[in-house]
């Protein structure tokens, strides 16, 4: 199954002139894949994510998301989508200070009907997963840059979404942080969640199995490894 498919999708934003973020934009991501979309400031790498995110509607194409056509959904329908289908990590975290790592990733399972103790239970096995077993009962004021993006990743892959959407997940983290953040992101694409990293880095992008390069919110380039 694919976990995205972008087809023909053009994004205009208005304003005068009004700006054509993205233009006829096709794009596949199976599910298991881990894509790196690079590009220069902007060329639409932001307004990708937002519109494979279901954050924004496309003004043409269609976006599927696990196979299901969003763009006849409604406003509360589109929410339901990315809550269940889909992890968001930004640049900035976004996490909640007075709570500890756990809880944060806790969080990331409310409104699911589960219990307070299987959210804790899988908030544990995700904070395992991106490394930060011995920080779960800190709180984000107690971590450094790079745990507190790993408990973003947490919190955004905790219940288990067919896609992970990254954007600049590694700008406001120094290079050697940046680099660990992509080692995270590489064992979690090995145990089988689907990402799509956002990144101006080239070095970084290297490090995926697949980048896409936009242009003038065009498909530029499309490597495989
Ligand atoms: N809400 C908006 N209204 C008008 N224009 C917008 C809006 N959002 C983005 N744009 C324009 O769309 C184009 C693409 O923006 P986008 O944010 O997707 O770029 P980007 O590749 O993410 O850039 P960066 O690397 O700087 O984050 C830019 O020309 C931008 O100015
Ligand atoms: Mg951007």
């Amino acid at each position: 199954m694919n976990a995205l498919e972008l087809q023909g999708v053009g994004k205009e934003h208005e304003g005068t002139p009004p700006v054509q973020a993205l233009r006829d934009v096709s794009l596949t991501v199976e599910s298991g894949g881990f894509l790196a979309v690079t590009g220069p400031s902007g060329s639409g790498k932001s307004t990708l994510l937002a519109v494979a995110g279901t954050l924004e509607r496309p003004t043409r194409g269609t976006v599927r998301v696990a196979g299901t056509a969003v763009q006849a959904m409604s406003d509360t329908e589109l929410s339901g989508i990315r809550s269940t289908g889909l992890g968001f990590v930004f640049q900035q975290f976004h996490l909640l200070p007075t709570r500890s790592v756990l809880h944060n990733v806790a969080d990331g399972l409310l409104y699911r009907g589960i219990t307070a103790a299987e959210r804790l239970e899988r908030a544990t096995e995700a904070v395992a997963a991106v490394g930060l077993d011995h920080r779960r009962t800190h709180r984000p004021g107690e971590l450094s840059g790079g745990e507190c993006q790993r408990t973003a990743i947490a919190r955004a892959i905790v219940g288990e979404p067919a896609l992970l959407l990254a954007d600049e997940p590694t700008g406001n983290l120094d290079s050697a942080t940046g680099r660990e953040i992509f080692s995270v992101l590489g064992r979690l694409h090995e145990r089988g969640t689907t990402i799509l990293v956002v990144t101006h880095n080239d070095e970084l992008a290297r490090r995926t199995p697949r980048t896409v390069a936009l242009r003038d919110g065009r498909i530029e380039r499309d490597d495989r490894r």
